[in-house]
């Protein structure tokens, strides 16, 4: 990620590449916070959550909002707390596919002097920024949800990830040079751990080399299937939370038991979906969530539609309310 085409990919002044995110918010999320506060996204990834968990025994003050609201994070900034103030939470949600408004959280940020850490593990290669070349509202690029919401790293440090788009063993983290500088000191996986493995980082090269020479088009795909899929579930009654259009497609299952029954009816009909099964998740988020890839085809996606018809029949899936609900809970 060294190299000048990759730095200007996101635009950011500086990025570091570390071999994983989760290391990344185990490690850089503490610094940031030292013994200031932490406002936490209520339904934040795993790995962020962690990451606090870890800054809170470093004595940092850890306070969640509610997921995706900008109107209760406020409330929480406008208390007296301790600096330094950080806002961590995801980009495009590993889940439900959706995004928060980022332009409105780093507004806060900038108001509050606290810095917007966001994780954008899904966006990152597959939205980007926008513009009269764009092929589809995903953007373009791929440089992530920063710069699809048109933002400057002002107060923003964006983490991603390579292990999505790219099938590769990287992250990095963008944003200021200094901040690279201490982190490089600071962040212990950097000094004390190996670095991501050779072939990771080929296959990195090699990725962000497709990216750059028909990344577009190959979006371009993935948005029309994704929309197709999106589609296909709207018609058969098949509720999902997700609104954005972008390939993250979960949906959820009326009776959380069925999952295992589920699980095998898709994988016996060729369906590699990642399933979302008690106590990974609350009862009431139990279901599975559906990718679509670029190297997916329209074959395929009928095929998909032909067995989730398949699956409607036979199992029942969670009604609409329900389905919103789940959304906004946790
Ligand atoms: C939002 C999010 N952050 C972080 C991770 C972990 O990334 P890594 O494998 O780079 O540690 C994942 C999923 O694997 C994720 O969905």
């Amino acid at each position: 990620m060294g190299d000048a085409s990759e730095l200007e990919l996101v635009g950011a002044e500086d990025t570091l590449a570390l071999p994983t995110i989760t290391l990344i918010h185990m490690t850089v999320i503490p610094i940031l916070a030292g013994s200031g506060t932490i406002f936490l996204d209520g339904r934040a990834h795993k790995t962020i959550y962690d990451g606090c968990s870890v800054a809170r025994g470093h004595g940092a003050t850890v306070f969640r909002f509610t997921h995706a609201d900008p109107e209760h994070l406020e409330r929480l900034l406008q208390a007296d707390t301790e600096p330094p103030r950080l806002i961590c939470m995801d980009g495009v949600n590993s889940m439900t596919g959706n995004a928060p408004d980022v332009a409105t959280f780093a507004r806060l940020a900038r108001e509050h002097d606290a810095l917007l850490y966001v994780d954008d593990a899904h966006g990152f290669g597959v939205i980007g920024e926008r513009g009269p070349g764009e092929l589809c509202d995903y953007g373009m690029r791929g440089n992530s949800i920063v710069r699809h919401v048109g933002e400057t790293y002002e107060n923003i440090v964006l983490v991603a990830g390579l292990s999505k788009a790219y099938s590769s063993l990287l992250a990095f983290v963008a944003g200021p040079t200094e901040l690279k500088q201490i982190l490089k000191t600071a962040a212990p996986p950097y000094l004390y751990s190996g670095p991501s493995p050779i072939a990771s980082l080929a296959t990195a090269l090699e990725g962000l080399r497709v990216n750059r020479e028909r990344g577009d088009e190959l979006r371009l795909r993935m948005h029309r299937m994704a929309r197709r899929v999106l589609g296909g579930l709207a018609e058969l009654g098949i509720v999902t939370p997700n609104t954005s259009g972008y390939p993250i497609i979960e949906v959820p299952l009326h009776d959380p038991d069925d999952i295992d029954e589920v699980g095998r009816y898709l994988f016996d009909h060729g369906i590699y979906a990642t399933m979302a099964a008690y106590p990974l998740v609350p009862k009431h988020e139990v279901g599975f969530r559906l990718q679509v890839t670029a190297s997916n085809t329209d074959e395929q996606v009928s095929h998909l539609l032909l067995t989730l018809n398949g699956l409607a029949e036979r199992f029942q899936m969670r009604p609409a309310a329900h389905a919103t609900l789940a959304r906004h809970t946790g």
